[in-house]
């Protein structure tokens, strides 16, 4: 899979791919990410690269020429599958998107700033609008960052054990179930006998019960 990542602040998102199972993933080769500093397709000799709205307001807008020029240049040298606008009107970000794009080939995520970019670079290259919550973040790198992360690590190889993310919370619309693990008791809290039986039939009916109690408790929304 290959992630190329349009922002203007570049620097933003360099740490999250520089650290545990995302640098691994690039670093075997499963996932190539790409930044590309937009003011390197900006405009004139202040690197434009955007500007008042019209009709007034407060906040500077991304410009639709340096996005356009940057965006044609990725798709010169392959086809993308998914166009991804980072923005908190989007669509809320969910598991079974994440598993849906992990499946794609080439994808831009591009970082919206200030007031948002021109709507004309939504109408015309944007497939996808996407959230990750329902506040508002300073710009859409933390937010690309986020996606990345939910994305990747979903490739095959990429985590040590294949079947530790079928197991997450989320996957099967349920929360996961408590974990444990050394020691079996501190302080007088006990681990649940069950786990310490080497019953492995009893263990995955209570983990299966465990799951469902917390998902009714917390996100009864998710059994809906
Ligand atoms: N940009 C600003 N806030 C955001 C959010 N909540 N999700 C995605 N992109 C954003």
């Amino acid at each position: 899979m290959r992630i190329d990542i349009i922002t203007v602040l570049p620097e933003l998102l360099k740490s999250p791919f520089e650290a545990s199972i995302l640098k691994r993933a690039i670093e075997k080769g499963l996932v190539e990410v790409h930044l590309h500093n937009l003011r390197d397709f900006a405009l004139g000799n202040y690197n434009q690269v955007d500007d008042y709205q019209f009709g007034g307001g407060a906040g500077m807008v991304l410009m639709i020429e340096p996005i356009d020029k940057c965006i044609s240049e990725l798709m010169k040298h392959r086809d993308y599958d998914e166009v991804i606008y980072m923005t908190p009107d989007g669509t809320t970000l969910n598991q079974g998107m994440s598993n849906h794009l992990s499946l794609k080939k080439n994808i831009i995520i591009l970082c919206g700033h200030y007031k948002g970019v021109d709507q004309r670079v939504r109408d015309k290259f944007i497939t996808k609008e996407i959230s990750i919550g329902d506040y508002v973040l300073s710009g859409g790198e933390l937010a690309a960052a986020v996606l990345c992360d939910s994305i990747i690590r979903l490739l095959p190889g990429v985590l040590n054990d294949e079947t530790s993310a079928l197991t997450d919370t989320f996957q099967d619309n349920l929360l996961a179930p408590p974990v444990y693990t050394r020691p079996s008791e501190y302080k007088g809290m006990k681990v649940p006998d069950v786990l310490l039986s080497g019953n492995f039939p009893k263990i995955e009916q209570w983990r299966e019960e465990e799951a469902l109690k917390r998902t009714e408790e917390r996100r009864p929304d998710l059994l809906k």
